[in-house]
């Protein structure tokens, strides 16, 4: 049974062009003009963009004392029918430290329930010789390239920075891409005691606990250990101007920094820790936090520019039973925000529709851009022969407004809520398969999606790899005449 595309808008990361796609099993095997299929999907009006791939996620994640109430069967739900059909979830390893038995963890947890495509990232939370050698194994048997460092939560997920440098540098050898969430964890814990000394114990406590230059100095820390171990680096939720400022130096210089902001940094702010009702506030917690608006301006920038270059949501969904737990103590409320089903339609709505970003930019920071930088382009994120039919029929006719009432995900409130989205799935497509089209009242089938296995040594680590062997600093040879006998 073969599907056809027709009467749409392709949009890729580079081009925008009218063309059927015709669809053979779970591949793209055409694209072109008056093409036929068993099957035919109407795009009227509407685009044919690549599905979109959200790389920061955490599904049922044990954190602060509970864990994530968004599951991997409610979670990749919500992203199907955003227009999501692939996301990437990190892997914490549990008591006994171990990667491996970690991944088995996931896989147990995941795999009956996902319904759309996933992959992994692997965090390192600690550094010793069982963890160098599992890095091996994790990279070349269960196909993970990406390995996360937590720069804050000190006394949990945190890592010190020789830590960091030994994991970069196994990266290094290994091809893999370390990530760094970038905040200074030492000066955010004073920061945190001192605002309850001072009988600051409410949501607003942590917005002041974690000022924009405690993230600013993380990451140009993490990307000089990243230069020093000659690896490149991706910094997950970039939230400020600073961080931002710092990847942009490093970039002109030559540096392969990547950055990720996420759509609720770009669009909420740190008015929202000010609302008078406390758990309004609390539901917005999240690290970094909400920063004002010459951050977000400096962050829609960057994107447009081509500084940053994905926006992800860092889905980690508590319920506000859960946030409760933080009543008097903003450090214990579960740190983390849900987004995983409005990504596509906020950024579209406040980046396309503004004019701020072109369609090819809104593909490229939605989908191709992580494809490549995680090595699975054009399996996944593009249009394109061969590759994966992971498409989404994106209509800028539906219009909705988010509501609890409607989503998909568990969680009893969105941060999104009452406001209006100017576009929406017509239809959703997993490896060539329909599983959600506007209007749906069924889920698509739990179980059905895969794990995505991503090989080492994308193309740019091979690079980096080449440039720094060839600049090496490397021992001078002297005649033994030209050295004075040593004392
Ligand atoms: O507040 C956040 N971001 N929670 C999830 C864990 C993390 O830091 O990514
Ligand atoms: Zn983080
Ligand atoms: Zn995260
Ligand atoms: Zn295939």
């Amino acid at each position: 049974m073969s599907k056809v595309i027709k009467n749409g808008t392709i949009v890729t990361a580079d081009l925008q062009w009218k063309a059927d796609v015709l669809i053979e099993g779970e591949h793209i095997a055409q694209i072109g003009e008056n093409l036929s299929g068993d099957e035919v999907i109407d795009a009227t009006d509407a685009y044919v963009i690549p599905g979109g791939i959200d790389p920061h996620t955490h599904l049922e994640m044990p954190f602060m004392g509970t864990t994530a109430h968004e599951t991997f069967e409610s979670g990749t739900f919500a992203a199907a029918a955003g227009g999501t059909t692939m996301l990437v979830d990190f892997v914490l390893p549990g008591e006994d430290g171990s990667l491996l038995n970690a991944i088995d963890d996931w896989d147990r947890k995941s795999r009956d329930q996902i319904c759309t495509d996933i992959s992994y990232h692997m965090a390192i939370t600690g550094w010793n010789e069982k963890i160098f050698a599992e890095m091996e194994e994790v990279v070349h048997k269960r196909g993970i390239n990406t390995f996360k460092h937590f720069m804050a939560y000190k006394g949990a997920l945190m890592v010190e920075d020789d830590e960091m440098f030994a994991s970069f540098r196994r990266c290094a050898e290994l091809g893999a891409l370390p990530l760094v969430h970038a905040e200074n964890g030492d000066i955010v814990q004073e920061l945190q005691q001192k605002y309850l000394a001072e009988g600051v114990t409410g949501p607003e406590g942590h917005a002041y606990s974690r000022p924009p230059e405690v993230e600013g100095e993380a990451a140009n820390r993490a990307i000089m250990i990243a230069d020093a171990a000659g690896c490149p680096l991706y910094i997950v939720h970039v939230s400020c101007e600073q961080a931002h400022e710092a990847i942009r130096r490093a970039r002109q210089k030559g540096m392969r920094v990547y950055g990720e902001p996420l759509i609720q940094h770009l669009t909420l702010d740190e008015t929202e820790y000010f609302n008078k009702d406390w758990q309004y506030a609390a539901r917005r917690v999240m690290s970094p936090p909400f920063r004002n608006k010459m951050h977000q301006d400096s962050l829609w920038a960057g994107l447009a520019a081509g500084s940053l270059h994905v926006v992800a949501t860092d889905h980690a969904a508590f319920s506000d039973e859960q946030k409760r737990m933080g009543v008097g103590d903003f450090t214990r409320i579960p740190n983390g925000t849900g987004g995983l089903e409005e990504r596509m339609a906020m950024l579209w709505t406040k980046g396309v529709e503004t004019g701020r970003l072109t369609p090819e930019e809104f593909v490229a920071v939605t989908s191709t851009n992580i494809a490549k930088i995680l090595n699975m382009y054009p399996l996944k994120g593009g249009i394109m022969r061969g590759g994966h039919a992971d498409l989404v029929v994106w209509d800028p006719g539906i219009h909705r407004t988010v509501s609890v009432a409607t989503q998909k995900s568990i969680i009893d409130y969105n941060v999104f809520e009452g406001m209006e989205l100017k576009a929406a799935p017509r239809y959703t497509l997993s490896r060539g398969e329909v599983i959600w089209a506007h209007g749906q009242n069924s889920q698509p089938r739990p179980g059905r999606g895969r794990f995505v296995s991503r090989p080492p040594f994308a193309s740019a680590s091979q690079a980096l790899s080449k440039w720094k062997a060839l600049n090496t600093p490397r021992k001078i040879e002297r005649d033994p005449m030209n050295i004075p006998a040593g004392v």
